[in-house]
C-alpha cells in the first residue's frame, strides 16, 4: 500500500469568455455543464459583458473571482492557466476585433494570445443575421476557423424579433472542444 495522500487528478480548466449580449445572464448553464464534465471553470467577461451577468451569482458556481480588467504589474493570477476556451456568448464586436487581432479588452488580450499558446478554442456567436450581414463578419469567422477555432452552428435570429435563446446550444462548447483534448498531441 502506498504511503502517499491521495491525489485527485487536477481538472481541466476552462475559461468561458462572455460577451455583452442579451443571453449572456444565462452563462451558468455552461458552466454547470463544464463541470459536470469534470472542468474547472473561470469566467472572463468583456468590460460590456460585466453589465449582463451576475457577477456574484457566478463567483459563487466557479469559486473563482470574475476577470474583466487586466491586473495591475505584480498582481497575482486570479486564474489558472487555461486548457480550453469556449467564447459563449461571442457578439459580433468581438469576434470582428479578435479575427482582427485586435486587443482592447482583457478577453481580447486573452483570445489573441491563445492561438500563439495552441490553447483549443471554441467559439459560440450570438447575433443577429443584420449584424451577420456585414462583410467583415464572414471575413471573420473564415479567419478564426484558418486559426484552427472551432465555431458553433447557431444560425443569426432575425432582429427586433425576440432573438434565438431557445435555440443557442451553450453545450455545443463543450461538444466542439472535448474531441480536441483528447486528441494526442
Ligand atoms: C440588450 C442588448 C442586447 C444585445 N445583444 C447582442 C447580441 O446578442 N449579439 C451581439 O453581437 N451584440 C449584442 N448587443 C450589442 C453589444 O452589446 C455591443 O456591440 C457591445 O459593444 C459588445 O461588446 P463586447 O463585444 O465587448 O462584449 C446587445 C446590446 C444590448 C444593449
Amino acid at each position: 500500500m502506498s504511503d502517499q495522500p491521495d491525489q485527485q487528478p487536477k481538472k481541466p480548466f476552462l475559461y468561458v469568455v462572455v460577451c455583452a449580449s442579451g443571453i449572456a445572464g444565462d452563462v451558468g448553464k455552461l458552466i454547470t455543464v463544464a463541470q459536470e464534465a469534470n472542468w474547472d471553470v473561470g469566467v472572463v467577461a468583456t468590460p460590456q459583458g460585466l453589465g449582463f451577468i451576475d457577477a456574484e451569482a457566478i463567483e459563487a458556481q466557479t469559486g473563482y473571482p470574475i476577470r474583466s480588467a487586466w491586473r495591475s504589474p505584480g498582481d497575482p493570477r486570479p486564474l489558472p492557466p487555461a486548457d480550453a476556451i469556449a467564447v459563449a456568448p461571442a457578439t459580433f464586436n468581438t469576434i470582428n476585433k479578435w479575427a482582427a487581432g485586435i486587443s482592447d479588452t482583457l478577453a481580447l488580450g486573452i483570445l489573441c494570445e491563445a492561438y500563439g499558446f495552441g490553447i483549443p478554442t471554441a467559439v459560440l456567436p450570438y447575433l443577429n443575421s443584420a449584424q451577420a450581414a456585414h462583410p467583415a463578419y464572414s471575413q471573420s469567422l473564415e479567419r478564426l476557423r484558418e486559426m484552427g477555432v472551432l465555431i458553433g452552428a447557431y444560425e443569426p435570429h432575425k432582429p427586433k424579433a425576440g432573438g434565438g435563446a431557445d435555440r443557442f446550444r451553450w453545450e455545443e462548447a463543450l461538444e466542439l472542444l472535448t474531441p480536441e483534448l483528447s486528441a494526442p498531441a
